[in-house]
């Protein structure tokens, strides 16, 4: 918690018994999460692919934070760091690194590449990232009680991959495309339904972002505009994900999950519509074009030949919204997170 909160805090600590101070504690500091268990892909995972293959162990990535590549498909930090900070908790440690950190404030089990179905990466889909949390729970050395688990909070990405591995195996042709995302929407509601039967109160599941403003779909304009043709997908993908989350709060009588708005999340940050907590606007001077790219298209951010860098990457990447042809930039994912945060759920039933 940070001073500002802790100072008020002291004072009533003079007046009330200890364990309501603690209550009012995880309150005020918390808004009553303090565990996360993310699921998903790139843009969630905090260091769980093999650090000899994957480029999000190789610079420039990490070079704005922590100042070294840290597993984050990123310059820096990701939405979830800054969920973290929201609920006042340090983020979760990767899965892969738990032994070398603590588990008391949630596990990350988000592998790049990973999708609901099969993709092109030989990860864990979201029903093997959940087997891992059943794993945890049943092993009785973790602190996941189902007591523990009720100030706990689950986030799922499923940002694309089934979609790239669905184009790519059927030669490009998108025919199918509609009949294959509802599958891929019914197996993410079971998932989901999942990581609520294990104990975890509340699930926050993103939705597709507005993949025809990444950069592959806007380099033919010279990265000046958003493909609007590729945008009507995610926005037919994410109506679909936010009727069956109303169907399943409905089911339970409650609302237990909850849409991350990715898409709007974006554009609002790439048109400069994020208000500063300072009150000024968010700007990015390049909206669109990546500041990590390959010098040609068979080579990628972070890719080396001989040691040598087989990718350019921009003086200032604050003024940029994304980092690579895929992933925001850490001042790309603020922006984001500025939009969201009014929506996280709050919990006072500590
Ligand atoms: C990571 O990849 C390397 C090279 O392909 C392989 O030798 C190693 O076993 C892998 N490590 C893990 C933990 O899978
Ligand atoms: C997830 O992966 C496992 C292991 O590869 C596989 O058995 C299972 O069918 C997959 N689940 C889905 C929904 O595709």
């Amino acid at each position: 918690m940070d001073k500002q909160k802790k100072q008020p805090l002291l004072l009533l600590s003079l007046f009330v018994p200890l364990g309501i101070l603690r209550m009012q504690c995880v309150d005020a500091s918390s808004n009553g999460v303090n565990k996360l268990f993310v699921f998903g892909d790139s843009y969630a995972d905090s260091g769980n692919l093999n650090k000899s293959t994957y480029s999000s162990w190789k610079p420039p990535y990490g070079i704005t934070y922590p100042g070294y590549p840290s597993g984050r498909f990123s310059n820096g930090r990701i939405l979830v760091d800054y969920i973290a900070t929201y609920y006042g908790i340090p983020s979760p440690v990767a899965y892969e690194e738990r032994e070398s950190g603590t588990t008391e404030y949630g596990v990350n089990f988000a592998f790049g590449g990973a999708g609901v179905f099969k993709t092109l990466f030989p990860v864990p889909n979201i029903t093997g990232q959940i087997d891992l949390l059943q794993q945890l729970i049943d092993d009785k050395q973790t602190p996941y009680s189902q007591t523990d688990l009720l100030t706990s909070l689950a986030v799922v990405f499923v940002s694309g991959d089934d979609y790239i591995y669905y184009a790519v195996s059927h030669a490009g042709s998108l025919q199918g495309l509609a009949a294959y995302a509802n599958s891929v929407i019914n197996q993410l509601v079971l998932d989901l339904k999942r990581i609520h039967d294990l104990g975890v109160p509340n699930v926050l599941v993103s939705g597709l972002g507005p993949l025809g403003c990444l950069p592959p779909a806007t380099a033919d304009s010279s990265y000046t505009s958003c493909n609007s043709q590729v945008n009507g997908f995610p926005l037919f993908h994410n109506q679909l994900l936010f009727k069956s989350l109303e169907k399943l709060n409905f089911q339970s009588m409650e609302p237990v999950f909850f849409l991350l708005d990715l898409y709007d999340a974006f554009l609002a940050a790439i048109q400069g519509h994020v208000h500063l907590p300072d009150g000024g606007i968010l700007e990015f001077e390049n909206r669109l074009k990546p500041c990590c790219q390959g010098v040609d298209a068979f080579n990628f951010c972070g890719d080396t030949v001989g040691g040598q860098p087989m990718y350019t990457v921009c003086p200032d990447p604050q003024s940029y919204f994304f980092w690579d042809v895929f992933h925001p930039t850490q001042q790309g994912w603020y922006g984001a997170y500025l939009v969201i945060q009014p929506f996280l759920p709050q919990f006072t039933e500590t």
